[in-house]
């Protein structure tokens, strides 16, 4: 049986939000072999994907997996769909400050549930997920930018609105 990584240490899964998820769904961290379980599959309706390629998905992996304690992509599995794909996923990144005593604060990206499992709090689930990662790594709060459309959702996951985004294209 061969080896295969995770992106982070499964004992940072939410045991709480896992017993919530319908009967055989699965809450776990990126896996190296998830290229075959459609992750790109998920993300894909989100924002433009491009060509990618197992190897070039597996590389960005591994990079992800080097900067050990950063990104922590979490997602939700149905074993019973085609014999296991991914059907929502969403990252947390971890980022160390020098402000605020050296606080750590979380970001929210990525976050996608596959169409014909939309609007059945899968969504919501896997955002208390990663905000339990978040607390769990030390994280005093956690931001995300969204879409207007997508605000009443964050609402419903326990997020305020602070600020505005900005942003500068390269
Ligand atoms: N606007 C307002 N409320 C919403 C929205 C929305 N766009 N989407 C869901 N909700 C509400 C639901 O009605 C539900 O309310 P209830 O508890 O009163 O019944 C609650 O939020 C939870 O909804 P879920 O069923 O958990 O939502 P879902 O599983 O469909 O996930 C998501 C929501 C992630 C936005 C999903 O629809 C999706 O993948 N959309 C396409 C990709 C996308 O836009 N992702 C967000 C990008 S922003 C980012 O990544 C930081």
């Amino acid at each position: 049986m061969s080896f295969e990584p995770s992106l982070f240490n499964t004992s940072l899964i939410s045991a709480k939000v896992q017993e919530t998820l319908p009967e055989g769904y699965v809450l776990r961290p990126l896996k190296r072999s998830d290229f075959a379980n459609g992750h790109l599959d998920v993300l894909r309706d989100l924002a433009y994907l491009g060509e990618i390629t197992e190897k070039m998905w597996t590389e960005r992996f591994d990079w992800m997996l080097k900067c050990n304690g950063t990104y922590y992509v979490a997602v939700i599995e149905d074993p019973s769909r085609d014999g296991g794909k991914i059907v929502a996923t969403g990252t947390l990144m971890v980022e160390k400050k020098f402000l605020y005593k050296l606080g750590t604060q979380g970001h929210i990206e990525d976050v996608a549930v596959i169409g014909d499992q939309q609007g059945k709090k899968l969504g919501v689930k896997l955002l208390h997920a990663l905000d339990h990662i978040a607390e769990q790594v030390g994280c005093y709060k956690t931001i995300l930018d969204c879409s207007e459309e997508n605000e009443g959702f964050y609402v419903k996951c326990g997020y305020e609105k602070a600020g505005s985004e900005m942003h500068h294209y390269y």
